[in-house]
């Protein structure tokens, strides 16, 4: 069984009186459900892993750089989220690829770091509209996971998360036939590059304007095992009926 995963992406969005949330969210689905994660602003991690601790829902972060330590100003490694209490770590966003030009090949290092620390990897791949119109989504979809993904992965270390740039913050969704497509293309490609018993375990959540309203038919295909959520994770009352559509599917 795969596992199913919620996954919130606060973004730079939240100071320390939005961590209630997490309270909210621990009352209302216990941890039978699918894993929640919220990963907030590196600066509220270890307030929320504190709160979170003994709950249902766990830390994430947004970002990591490859190195253990050393003269990278500004930067978090792996190592310091788990010390500060984060689970998981978000890696390879498409804001981050775009406005810090981070490579597929920075990525896959990063992944790495994240296994060499112990947490788990929220991979994100996604193509822009330009590629989507081109008629060239999979074969970008292609390029970022042959070039983002590490050669050693466990079913329970890695987690991809497939989000069209197009659809992040737009309130653009694709149609779940687009959705089948592109999730179907990367189970194929991870059960050809791990062998199936690793590439039926990797969850696959998808992302890009999530909501209330949509995440029940999103869930309904078969090779998504969740979402990455944005804007609707800022928010108990949005993010709550996300998760339950997830229970439930
Ligand atoms: P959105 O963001 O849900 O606000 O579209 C998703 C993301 O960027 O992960």
């Amino acid at each position: 069984m795969r596992r199913k995963m919620a996954a919130g992406n606060w973004k730079m969005n939240g100071t320390a009186p939005a961590l209630s949330i997490l309270t909210e969210l621990a009352n209302a689905h216990d941890a039978t459900g699918p894993d929640i994660v919220i990963c907030p602003p590196a600066t509220l991690l270890s307030q929320a892993a504190d709160l979170a601790k003994g709950t249902s829902v766990s830390i994430g972060a947004q970002d990591c750089h490859a190195q253990i330590s050393g003269a990278f100003t500004g930067d978090l490694s792996a190592e310091m989220i788990a010390e500060a209490g984060g689970s998981s770590i978000i890696i390879g966003h498409s804001e981050r690829r775009t406005a810090y030009g981070e490579s597929n090949a920075d990525v896959r290092a990063k992944a790495t770091a994240v296994f060499r620390a112990g947490l788990t990897a929220i991979l994100c791949i996604g193509e822009s509209l330009q590629t989507r119109n081109d008629g060239n989504t999979l074969t970008v979809i292609e390029t970022q996971l042959a070039g983002s993904l590490p050669d050693q992965v466990t079913g329970q270390s890695l987690v991809i998360a497939y989000e069209p740039i197009w659809a992040i913050g737009t309130g653009m969704v694709p149609t779940l036939a687009q959705i089948i497509e592109v999730h179907d293309f990367i189970r194929a490609h991870i059960i050809r590059r791990y062998g199936p018993r690793i590439g039926d375990q990797i969850s696959l959540l998808y992302g890009g304007s999530v909501k209330p309203g949509n995440a029940a038919e999103i869930f309904t295909a078969e090779n998504v095992d969740g979402a990455l959520v944005g804007g609707a994770s800022l928010k108990a009352a949005d993010f709550s009926p996300i998760i339950a559509a997830l229970a439930a599917s």
